[in-house]
């Protein structure tokens, strides 16, 4: 491997990401690498309002949670003690569930997609992902997980929002195909499946 590489996991609530997150790091610490795990919204005290939000504690426009998860994103990338470009300088391979495509994806339904994709310019330019691994699975399934497995749901997990989250993501990764390196897996199918599938994806970059 030439350099330690950013990894972002994507997809829309109920896809099973952080679970692929927490293998995925297993699996290159097994080999050795220095992994940092991580994950938006954040547990930073930007990232604990959006909680708050998420759970319906606290009422904000959806202009606004935009703008909060673009503060959380730059608190992220750049905070002097946890920051991704520090932990990037010290020879950490970073895996991040979720990064800007979320904002791209979940604000794009509720805005102009490209002026969030406009605020966001700053993190791309600072951070850019090596890769951005789409995880994805129908809507109806995984609004059947979200369901199986707690007593309420957040915000943003309906079926027909989850249908138009995954709609702007594909939305998305078209605009910017350009810019951005994404691989999509087929979400729809075992744990350890998917696991074996973001493995083949991303074992030569770790040889
Ligand atoms: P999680 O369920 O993966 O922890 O994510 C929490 C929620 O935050 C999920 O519904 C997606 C949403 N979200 C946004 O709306 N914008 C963003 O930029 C990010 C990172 C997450």
């Amino acid at each position: 491997m030439t350099k330690n590489l950013f990894i972002a996991l994507e997809g829309i609530d109920g896809s099973g990401k952080s679970t692929q997150v927490r293998l995925l790091a297993e699996k290159l610490r097994d080999a050795g690498y220095k992994v940092h795990a991580t994950f938006e919204p954040t547990n930073g005290m930007i990232g604990s309002l959006l909680r708050n939000i998420l759970k319906g504690s606290v009422k904000a426009d959806e202009r606004t949670i935009a703008g909060l998860f673009l503060a959380d994103r730059l608190d992220h990338i750049l905070n002097e003690e946890y920051g991704l470009l520090k932990m990037l300088g010290e020879g950490y391979t970073v895996i991040s569930d979720r990064y800007y495509f979320s904002s791209y994806a979940y604000h794009g339904t509720h805005m102009d997609m490209d002026w969030v994709i406009a605020c966001n310019k700053m993190c791309a330019d600072l951070l850019r992902p090596d890769v951005t691994i789409f995880i994805d699975v129908p809507p109806e399934v995984s609004m059947q997980r979200i369901s199986a497995g707690r007593q309420s749901t957040e915000l943003y997990e309906t079926l027909d929002n989850l249908t138009n989250v995954r709609a702007k993501y594909l939305e998305a990764f078209d605009k910017l195909k350009d810019q951005e390196k994404i691989i999509t897996i087929e979400g729809n199918q075992s744990i350890e499946a998917i696991a074996g599938d973001i493995w083949d994806q991303l074992s030569s970059s770790f040889k």
